[in-house]
């Protein structure tokens, strides 16, 4: 008889709940995890630490902006990075030990080391072999990608990782990469008093966004004191003293610059982590870096499964958490399905940045007749009254049967309004029903209905 029924390698947010999930369902579960704690590259070093520094960060700006616009006096507060790093830690912490309560609680076993695939239905653990009968899944996450010419010590060149452990704040921080983490991270360090110029090999920042959302985030994000080097490629990040001088081409003529940085943050990219799993010699198949899976998560090895950012997609946590649960359902015999067109995504910025479905980019290109209804939180009496009335909600729908395609926020609480959208386009709704959903007043949601309300007859407040 197997160990177990599955084993599941990797305990981010799409091992572990698939891990969990697998568990709830019948099914005896082991969970390989090397790191010290549960939760992956998001608990231990991305989402999770990154809206900490993000929260404290804000806040820090807030009371030094905002604060004594409303009455709220007696000085600008200073920050103790070491403190707000231990803080970040903390949060990490009390949230990788809930994972472990909930393994207990679930009764998945936590096989502690990094594991390697011996042939279907047999990994290896610190040279232990555990069996598993009905399936291995791989759940292994992803990793920075760096760029050649670059040599990350994760002390003076970072990745997310090292940015988020800095014991001082950078005089001049540079970020390679207008994407969200070099958005996210710059806006930390921002606010907390570096000088930050971020450097983009494209000519618009958050590639796949809707083109109005970037123009209005880079255009934000400016007037907030980020510098952006646009249509330019790093080559290079060398040694200049106790400094570093990092080297780019312009794309427009070829010409060769420099910029002098105390910290340089690399966010290029991330790539699947598969390094040491085995999949070559069991024969798993990928396709640039990516393991290849059927639409039920199946590799081309009998019994080897593949879900989250070690497969096609966005590298999202949420992706792989839905990957995970519809895996287990799989596994254990029932209908698990994931509907790509309704995963959201979220910048946490300040404002916040989400979008859900199409853009108008893409239904251009696809042909599609739409139709757009938009709203500024200008118009939201709450969002003004909160010095947050930048930004708008940007709802797309078919031009004749009125359908949700999608939609773009930047504003307040973008990436909570978000999911009123995704709701909507799981019922298949269409603009007029959201606009006839009554919304408490007064609350960032209205600009929500107000944006639908202009797929219509129009918006009331704009
Ligand atoms: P990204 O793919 O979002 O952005 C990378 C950017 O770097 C692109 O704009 C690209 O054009 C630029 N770039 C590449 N090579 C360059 C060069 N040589 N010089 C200048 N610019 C260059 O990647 P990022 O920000 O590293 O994030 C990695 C992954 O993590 C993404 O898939 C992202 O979705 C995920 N993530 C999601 C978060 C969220 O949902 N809030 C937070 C953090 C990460």
């Amino acid at each position: 008889m197997a160990d177990y029924d599955v084993i599941i390698i990797g305990a981010g947010p799409g091992g572990y709940v698939c891990a969990i999930r697998c568990a709830q369902l019948g099914l005896k579960t082991a969970c390989v995890e090397g790191r010290e704690t549960l939760g992956g590259t998001c608990l231990n070093v991305g989402c999770i630490p990154s809206k900490a520094m993000l929260h404290a960060s804000e806040l820090f700006h807030q009371a030094g902006d905002e604060f004594e616009k409303m009455g709220i006096v007696g000085g600008k507060p200073k920050v103790d990075l070491p403190k707000m790093v231990a803080y970040k830690q903390s949060t990490v912490d009390s949230n990788t030990k809930g994972i472990e309560f909930l393994f207990k609680k679930n009764k998945v076993t936590w096989l502690k080391g990094w594991g390697k695939i011996e042939g279907p239905g047999k990994v290896s653990v610190n040279g232990e072999t555990h069996s598993a009968g009905k399936a291995v899944v791989i759940a292994t996450g992803s990793e920075a990608s760096s760029l050649p010419g670059l040599e990350i010590d994760e002390k003076t060149v970072v990745t997310s990782t090292g940015a988020l452990e800095l014991q001082s704040v950078p005089k001049r921080l540079v970020v390679i990469g207008a994407g969200v983490i070099g958005l996210e991270m710059g806006s930390v360090y921002n606010r907390l008093g570096s000088e930050v110029t971020v450097i983009e090999y494209l000519d618009h920042i958050t590639p796949g966004l809707d083109s109005e959302v970037q123009k209005t985030f880079q255009k934000i994000l400016q007037k907030q004191g980020i510098k952006f080097v646009m249509n330019s490629a790093v080559q290079s990040a060398t040694k200049k003293g106790k400094a570093l001088s990092v080297a780019y081409k312009s794309r427009k003529d070829d010409s060769d610059h420099t910029i002098d940085a105390d910290v340089v943050l690399v966010a290029t990219g991330r790539r699947p982590y598969t390094a040491g799993l085995g999949i070559e010699e069991v024969g798993v198949a990928t396709e640039r870096g990516m393991i290849v899976t059927d639409d039920q998560w199946r590799t081309n090895v009998e019994g080897i499964y593949a879900l989250g950012d070690t497969i096609k997609g966005p590298m999202l946590a949420h992706k792989a958490e839905d990957e995970g649960m519809a895996v287990a359902e799989t596994i254990a015999g029932q209908h698990g399905h994931v509907n790509y067109g309704t995963i959201p995504g979220v910048i946490y910025t300040a404002p916040e940045v989400s979008f859900v479905g199409e853009t108008e980019e893409s239904l251009k290109k696809s042909g599609r007749a739409y139709k757009v209804g938009k709203f500024p939180f200008m118009g939201n009496a709450r969002a003004k009254s909160h010095f947050m009335g930048d930004g708008f909600v940007k709802i797309l729908a078919d031009k004749d049967t009125d359908r949700i395609l999608g939609a773009h926020i930047i504003g307040p609480y973008a990436g909570d309004l978000i999911h009123e959208v995704c709701v909507a386009m799981e019922f298949g709704a269409a603009a007029e029903d959201l606009a006839r959903t009554c919304h408490a007043h007064p609350t960032f949601s209205e600009a929500v209905r107000e944006a639908a309300l202009a797929c219509g007859d129009g918006a009331i407040h704009a």
